[in-house]
Parts: C-alpha cells; structure tokens; sequence
C-alpha cells in the first residue's frame, strides 16, 4: 500500500488572486463543484479578509460536501475571525493562518523582529484553533528563512495546537535538493513535526515547482498546494495535474499516491481555462491540446507498433476522450443524451431540451459534431444561463469598401430592442450598437477567437475581457458565426457586470434598461 499525499488545491484563493482569473461567485462555486468531483482533500476558497467577494468563500463552504474548506488569514485577529466567519459552516473548515518568517520580509515587509512574529504566530494559531479544531500554519517565504528560526517557528507553531505545518517555497526561488533538505532538517530537529502533516507550497519562477514538490515529498511532506492548470502568482504555482500523474505513474520511485480521481483531470482544465479565458499553452503537460499528440514519423511507427513506446499514461486516464465523429444532423435526443452521458455531463430533461435546440442549429450549419463541440455547446448553455441580455438577431454589413455596420436586436425578458451602429469592423460595429441599446459603456481589454475542431465549418470560441467601470468582466461565447460569437461573448461579459452590479447594491428590482450603468 502506497502512503496518501493529500492534495490541497488553491485554485480559488493563489490561483484566483492573479491577473486574468479572476471569477465571480458563481464561477468560484461551480469550480469548487468541480474540484469535489476531483476529489482533492482540501480548497482552500479564499482570502476572506482581502475582500466582499472573498467572503463569499461561505457559500463555497455551504457547498462542498466531502472536501475540507480552508480560509486564509494573516496572524491578526480580525483576518481570524473574518476567515472563520466565512467557513463554519463547512462540513470540514480548516483555518489557515500565516506569517513571513524570512529576514526579508521581516525587515521590509513586516518590520517586525523574529520574536515578534514568533509571538503573533503563536497568539494567531491560539486564538484560530479556539474557534476551529483544524488548523494549518504556514511560514511565509520559508525557502529563504533563517533554518534555525525555522525551527524554532514550526515547534512553537505545534505546541500551540497547528496540525498541518506548512513551508512555501514564496518566491519560486529553491532548487529541488535544497527544498526537500528544508523538511528533512525540519523532521530531525523538531520532533514533533512528525505529528503533524507536512505541507509543500511552490511557485513556479524557475519552472521548478513540481520538481520542488516531488523533493519535498520525498523528505516526508504529506500535503502538497497546488493549482489547477498551475495557474497564480507571478509564473504560477505547482499544477495539481503534473504532480497527481507524476506519483501515480512514477508510484514506485515516489512510494505514495493521492486520493484523487484522475479522469477528472481534463474537465477540471477546460472547465477553468472556460470560467477565466485562460488557455493553457499546447505544449502544457498532462493537459495541454499536443501533450498527448504523436507527429514526428519515428514516434508514430512506435505507438503503431505499441503504445508503451512513446506513451507514459493515456490519455484516458486523465479524462481526455479521443476526438471521435460522433453525431450529425440526423442523430436524436437520445443519442445526444448518451453521449452528454460518457462525456460526464448529466443533463436534466430541460437541460437536454436547451442542449439539443442548439445542437439542431449547429448541425444545420456543421456537418459534422465532436466531442468538443458538444462541450462547448453545455459550457456555452450554463455560462449564459445568468444571463439578462439575449441576442435575438444581429445582422452585418462588412466588406473592402464599405463602412462596417451592425444592427442588432436585443432581448431583455420581454422586451425586445433594435439598434444600429457603425464602427472600424463588424465587431466594432456590433459592439456599438449593444451599447447604443443598453446604455452600458465597456472598454475591451482583451478579445481571442479560435476554432473548437477543425474544417471551415468548425464552431468558433470567443473570448472577451471587458473593463466596466474599472472592474474586468470575462465573456465567453461559441457560435459557428464568428461575428454572433463575439456578440455574445460580449453579453455575456456585460450580464455579468449587471449582475456584480446588482449583488453589491443587493437590488431584488429588475434593471432598468435606460439607467443601467456599470
Ligand atoms: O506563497 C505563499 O507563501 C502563500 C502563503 C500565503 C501560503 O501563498
Ligand atoms: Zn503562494
């Protein structure tokens, strides 16, 4: 029997907290669904301090079932208590408190004395541990801390009841033997360490965060933070789907495995890369669209001749089904259900219903329909299901020599609007006329349009950023048409933006169409 690695995921808190994957409530709580159904042993949910969004970890918390929650706070009573607030209702709430123990930070971050953080450390763990039976204790920038103050932090930190010592490689800035050698030391020096989980948390400056982990597992440490995608500050943190197959397919140098369920893996990826636009590049390994894909001639008579030549782990065991041509403009609701079915999407009757409407559209347009498609189309569904805008028509006027012009018709619950606009290109134009209508003004910061599948005919995915009065919203639409595409990622962007509109003022009315602003 392999020892357990228990995997904690900070997705939603190290991974949301950096530029571009930001997610608003809904998108944080139907990834944290998603991270269940992956079967991690912890989420960490956020930050409830840091702002009104991250306290909304309490709904995450009221979610999960099976996983531990975790909330983070600093060493300072309000942090604590906020952080405590937000998770104790979790069925499992951890709190997870930190401090920098490094003389860097101490100096110029802090400006406080080892013994200073020392106490706070001890005051904080104290204090969490009166309100919640687990708690973790991280010593920030760790990497690069005074090792003996190390020790001395981490048996202070046990004596005052953390269970879970956790030491981050902050800056990304350890190299495999001498991480690992931190833990070892830690393990020989403070005996009571070996009562408690040891935890790894890397960055990925040098591209060694997974390397890192692997050391540090390898001198004891138990839990290992990561991120999907290794999305997070800076270069990121350690991806949870390289290491998770890394101790599973290397099982007997490593000695341990994890709990978790790896065909979860892929739809965990592509469900984040959806919610913040993200891409991971096609080269990313486990997850990435070439990390499974034979080209050179050589490689290709090999796994004719047997897989095991040029191939580690499937594909399928990371829950990437092989694109196949599945259904055509004939095929029915069933065959549509079953397949929603094998590709893991349990869609209720209207569900279905919505799914194969669209389905029916894109099939007059598209011969043929993939697997991708046919994800695109229930990602597309649920994304838009907040929506409060609907695009009823758009039609578009582009050429060499013409001025490009859109008109446009939007539905807002019954109501319906028509409006035109020119603009430097058909979604230029197309843009302007949704703010013609809608009153409501966005800057785009960011659009990217690639094809789902191949062949003229594939289905285009839209990607949009759209800056509303300071605040990023994503948007994200697929439609054969790339023009209908963008107008609807547009929309969608801007149904958020209402909608974080309307839950700060905390309005039950309906918006109103003329005086909606963002
Ligand atoms: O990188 C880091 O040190 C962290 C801690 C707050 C756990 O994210
Ligand atoms: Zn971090």
């Amino acid at each position: 029997m392999e020892e357990r690695i228990y995997i904690f995921d900070t997705t939603l808190r190290d991974g949301e907290q950096s530029p571009g994957c930001s997610l608003n409530l809904e998108e944080k709580v139907r990834m944290a669904r998603q991270l269940e159904q992956l079967r991690v042993d912890v989420i960490e949910a956020g930050f409830p301090i840091a702002s009104v969004g991250d306290f909304e970890v309490h709904l995450i918390a009221r979610t999960i079932e099976h996983c531990t929650v975790a909330a983070l706070c600093r060493t300072v009573k309000g942090d604590i208590d906020r952080a405590w607030e937000a998770i104790q209702h979790a069925k499992k709430p951890r709190i997870h408190t930190f401090i920098a123990t490094s003389d860097i930070h101490l100096t110029h971050k802090l400006k406080k004395t080892r013994e200073q953080a020392l106490t706070d450390a001890v005051w904080a763990i104290k204090h969490a541990k009166s309100l919640c039976s687990e708690v973790e204790f991280s010593c920030e920038d760790a990497s690069r801390s005074n090792i003996d103050f190390l020790c001395t932090i981490v048996a202070a930190a046990i004596d005052a009841g953390a269970s879970i010592i956790n030491l981050p490689d902050t800056v990304g800035y350890a190299v495999p033997d001498e991480y690992g050698a931190m833990f070892r030391v830690i393990r020989e020096r403070v005996p009571a360490a070996r009562n408690v989980i040891l935890s790894s948390h890397c960055h990925n400056d040098f591209g060694l965060a997974v390397a890192n982990s692997l050391a540090a597992v390898r001198n004891g440490v138990r839990q290992i933070e990561c991120t999907i995608n290794g999305i997070g500050e800076r270069a990121g943190n350690a991806a949870l789907e390289e290491i998770v197959m890394a101790l599973r397919t290397r099982k007997e140098m490593l000695g341990v495995d994890t709990n978790i369920n790896a065909k979860e893996i892929y739809k965990s990826s592509k469900l984040l890369s959806t919610l913040t636009g993200m891409q991971v590049q096609r080269n990313k390994a486990i997850v990435g669209a070439n990390a499974f894909a034979h080209e050179a001639g050589i490689h290709q008579d090999g796994m004719l001749k047997s897989r095991i030549t040029y191939e580690i782990m499937t594909p399928q065991s990371v829950g990437i089904k092989h694109s196949t041509l599945v259904l055509g403009k004939h095929s029915g609701r069933h065959a549509l259900k079953q397949r929603y079915g094998e590709l893991g999407y349990n869609l209720s009757i209207e569900e279905l219903e919505q799914a194969y409407r669209t389905f029916c559209t894109i099939a007059d347009q598209k011969k043929d329909i993939f697997d991708e498609d046919l994800i695109a189309i229930v990602e597309d569904r649920e994304s838009a299901a907040e929506g409060l805008y609907h695009l009823e028509n758009i039609q578009v006027l582009s050429g060499t020599n013409l001025r490009p012009t859109a008109t446009v018709e939007l539905r807002l619950r019954d109501d319906r609007f028509v409006d035109s606009a020119t603009g430097d290109g058909p979604v230029d134009a197309a843009y302007k006329a949704i703010e013609r209508i809608t009153g409501v003004i966005g800057k785009l910061t960011e659009y990217s349009i690639k094809s789902v599948t191949f062949g003229h005919d594939a289905i285009g995915e839209v990607f949009v950023r759209v800056d509303f009065d300071g605040v990023l919203f994503n948007g994200r639409a697929v439609s054969t048409d790339v023009i209908t595409g963008s107008a609807k990622a547009y929309l969608e962007a801007l149904n958020r933006a209402i909608n974080a509109k309307k839950r700060r003022e905390g309005q039950q009315s309906s918006p109103n169409q003329q005086t909606v602003t963002v």
